[in-house]
């Protein structure tokens, strides 16, 4: 074998494996390739969903943005609902029949590589926490979500259907139908006063915001809170790889 061709082999082995993070969300499903440090390969793709999104057009959507993109060897989805082990319990902005959905399973039959999947705002947080210490992570979005981190572990949890203020949940207040309806200045006032709520329930010592509706955040965020972009969200498509205890479906 000629020398130059060695040498292209080896360059090809280096960035992998290579993960098609998947972001599912209720307005768009965004799809990117990044190396295995959680830098983009390629240039982000997103299929806006469709109404009534249900197991079977969500899968189609996710197999047709996988053909988008150039070669990967694993699959990691962020899930706006509850989901243990592959399996989706809930998806409260999605369509009909997602409860008890193998959606791992489904997924790496489909692709034909491991896929490992996971509520989105846990994956988001493992893109982002430190770490170390008591660690929140919420989303701004069509949904309102919500993970908790020990020292870097993941403890899901489900405010956005929990009571916030005059009887209306985290979500009914802070998700994407809240600020069309109630407009920037008042849903910023409910942010602030959110965020003061969540402390005093957590004590966090670092609270991380994300979610496309964050970039409406204007005013001076208390000093353990900060903004996190999409970027840093990706990192958690690689971070699911690493070993939560979690599991992974293949073909
Ligand atoms: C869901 C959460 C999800 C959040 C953000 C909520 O409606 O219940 O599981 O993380 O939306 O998508």
């Amino acid at each position: 074998m000629a020398q130059g061709s060695v040498k292209v082999i080896r360059r090809s082995r280096q960035g992998t494996p290579r993960t098609l993070a998947i972001d599912v969300g209720g307005t768009g499903i965004k799809a990117e390739v990044l190396d295995p440090d959680g830098k983009p390969l390629d240039e982000r793709t997103r299929v806006r969903t469709p109404k009534n999104a249900t197991p079977r057009k969500v899968t189609r959507i996710i197999a047709e943005l996988a053909n988008m993109h150039g070669a990967f060897e694993r699959v990691s989805v962020g899930f706006p609902g509850v989901l243990k082990d592959g399996v989706v319990y809930s998806a409260p902005n999605l369509g009909k029949g997602w409860s008890s959905f193998t959606l791992e399973r489904r997924l790496a039959k489909k692709l034909k590589v491991p896929v490992r999947v996971a509520n989105d705002a846990d994956v988001q947080g493992l893109g982002c926490v430190s770490g170390k210490g008591l660690e929140l992570t919420i989303t701004l979005g069509t949904g309102f979500g919500s993970t908790l981190f020990i020292d870097g572990r993941p403890i899901h949890l489900e405010l956005a259907h929990h009571p916030f203020h005059k009887g209306k949940t985290y979500e009914d207040e802070l998700g994407n139908r809240a600020l069309k309806r109630k407009g920037r200045a008042k849903w910023q006032r409910l942010l602030r006063e959110a965020i003061g709520e969540l402390k005093k329930a957590f004590n966090y010592d670092r609270l991380y915001i994300g979610g496309g509706n964050a970039r409406y955040i204007g005013f001076k965020l208390p000093s353990d809170t900060r903004v996190v972009g999409n970027e840093e969200g990706l990192l958690g498509g690689i971070a699911l790889w690493r070993d939560h205890g979690s599991h992974e479906a293949s073909e």
